[in-house]
């Protein structure tokens, strides 16, 4: 079973959020999230993928067999239908959830990511991080991510979060790290199921995302229907973490949209 953090779930089944976290992260993430969320009343489930904080190690896997383990944990936890929240690898799976249990989806949060599959250059590039990570250890995965992921302003002003999610990424075996660079590059492309998702969906971006830019996100806001664009700013890829506050406003905007229509 795949470990996971959790709060409120017996208090509003009917209202939980699953948040699926980022590479080369944990659902530690999400902490301030699941805290926002918890005092609002919502339930909230973050599970860790393969080989991280207590999840079952597997040096080979796809986004498709961590939904499934992650549609049987809903299961075992009494919950039918979720809000879906991903960040970057988290929305990959997040796409790969709403292809094959769209039941469980009851609406979409798709936060600094891309719908289109790796190309032939970038999975190169994957198996070259790959081998550097198995001969330098975790480092390589802070020293090559680290740099990319926030706004200029956030290594300036907020070095303690530098330094969390460095030690995040510190933490994690190389062998985890590996194994989720392989899922990245056998992922499927989502971009022709975008038309497909009719469930509400906000899509949120940090305005100065260099990994996946405003304009993949904008895209993407183009091809769904019912969906909501934000940007998040001052903010890089990880938003939730740059600018808790702000990205917590659109988060409990988009469930009130959701769970007081119903
Ligand atoms: C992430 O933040 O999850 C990664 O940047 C995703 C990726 O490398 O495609």
């Amino acid at each position: 079973m795949l470990s996971y953090t959790a709060r409120n779930l017996d208090k509003n089944p009917g209202k939980t959020v699953l948040f699926l976290h980022a590479f080369p992260l944990s659902a530690e993430m999400w902490s301030q999230q699941i805290e926002a969320l918890a005092k609002a009343g919502y339930g909230a489930l973050a599970p860790n993928v393969y080989g991280v904080d207590g999840s079952p190690e597997r040096d080979t896997w796809n986004f498709l067999g961590y939904v499934t383990d992650v549609s049987i944990l809903l299961s075992s936890l009494n919950l039918q239908s979720v809000t879906v929240v991903g960040l970057s690898m988290g929305s990959y799976q997040a796409f790969t959830m709403f292809k094959h249990f769209p039941q469980r989806v009851t609406s979409l949060v798709l936060c600094d990511t891309r719908a289109e599959a790796d190309s032939e250059a970038a999975r190169e590039a994957r198996y070259e991080f790959i081998d550097a990570l198995m001969r330098k250890g975790s480092e390589e995965a802070v020293s090559r991510m680290v740099p990319k992921f926030f706004a200029e302003r956030t290594y300036t002003e907020n070095p303690a979060l530098v330094d969390r999610v460095s030690s995040l990424i510190r933490t994690q075996k190389p062998e985890a790290i590996a194994s989720q660079l392989r899922a990245l590059a056998s992922r499927d492309d989502s971009t022709f199921m975008l038309k497909s998702i009719n469930c509400p969906t906000t899509i949120l971006v940090g305005d100065e995302d260099k990994i996946t830019p405003p304009g993949i996100a904008s895209d993407i806001h183009g091809r769904i229907s019912k969906s909501e664009f934000h940007l998040v700013k001052g903010c890089g890829h990880l938003p939730n973490l740059e600018n808790p506050e702000a990205f917590n406003e659109f988060l409990l905007g988009h469930l009130e949209r959701v769970y007081t229509h119903d």
